[in-house]
């Protein structure tokens, strides 16, 4: 059913201090029925919406399902049991709404997701392959390092059995693998590792969100980009365990995160979901202590 991550919506105090931070992190800002929005440069679509209000909490997510299926959605929903609701304040309001086991307003949209900006393929001399011949990288690996698509977000939760039973049973999504006690990953079929995912906590709230760049120069980059702008260096650079993506993770400005990420697994129907017991990253620094703090406010 679910096809892909369509974009997220967090409240937030300060809509301003959003808008220059997500600028610093290489997002195109706008505004959308009196709310702020952000997109991908080269990419027709919202990837993030912003709504005032006094305290930073998460607000929505949005999932495309697959073209011509919300009928046969509708009818998946009336037998589990969940009712369609009206669009939140300050969302959009085409698609269908629904609220998730933890009361998360879910915004389901049919159709395709927009195209991600094309990139150029990186010819690399790595490992057994001698692809770049004749031109100096260096030259090269500056000249698009912005995100090209978002790929995923991670939510905290107090019940992720239950809300990963929600969101394969009744939704379609399917786990791609686990860290013991801790993460549950989620994919939409083949493609990306995971589009969506869960963090245990003691009550719900947005972990954060990933953005692919077109390589890991672009990543770290950006990570110098942030710092120039006197952001804090936050976590990264590394390669991840689970999904194999590199990674750089800037705090945002209400504790949780925003990740640039490249060169994440590709699954295919055939893969087979495993339980780990592993760190978040198999090199780099380990994560700083705030990493799995949950700052929303409990409901
Ligand atoms: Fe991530």
């Amino acid at each position: 059913m679910i096809s892909g991550l369509h974009h997220y919506a967090l409240e937030v105090p300060d809509l301003a201090v959003a808008e220059g931070f997500l600028r610093d992190f290489g997002l195109e800002t706008g505004d959308k029925d009196g709310t702020l929005i952000a997109q991908c440069p080269g990419r027709a679509q919202e990837q993030v919406r912003l709504v005032e209000a006094p305290a930073k909490r998460l607000h929505h997510v949005s999932f495309t399902v697959r073209p011509g299926t919300l009928d046969s959605v509708r009818e998946t929903l009336d037998r589990a049991g969940t009712p369609v609701i009206e669009p939140p304040a300050g969302a959009p309001e085409h698609g269908l709404w629904i609220r998730d086991p933890d009361g998360t307003a879910v915004q389901l949209l049919d159709g395709e997701p927009a195209p991600a900006r094309p990139a150029d393929e990186v010819l690399v001399n790595v490992g057994g392959s001698r692809q770049r011949i004749g031109a100096a990288q260096w030259l090269h690996a500056t000249g698009d390092v912005l995100p090209r698509r978002l790929g995923h977000t991670l939510l905290f939760t107090a019940q992720p059995q239950q809300m990963t039973d929600f969101y394969t049973q009744v939704l379609g999504l399917k786990v791609s693998d686990r860290i013991r006690g801790l993460v549950t990953f989620l994919n939409a079929g083949p493609g990306d590792h995971h589009i969506f995912g869960f963090i245990a906590s003691t009550h719900r709230g947005f972990h954060h969100a990933s953005f692919e760049v077109p390589s890991i120069d672009a990543i770290a980059i950006g990570a110098d980009r942030m710092r120039a702008q006197g952001r804090d260096a936050g976590w990264g650079l590394g390669r991840h365990t689970i999904g194999s993506n590199f990674f750089h993770y800037n705090p945002d400005p209400w504790g949780s995160w925003i990740e640039w990420f490249s060169d994440i697994d590709q699954i295919d129907e055939c893969w087979v979901a495993r339980d780990w017991e592993v760190p978040p990253h198999l090199w780099g620094a380990p994560p700083p202590d705030t990493f799995l703090a949950n700052s929303e406010p409990a409901d």
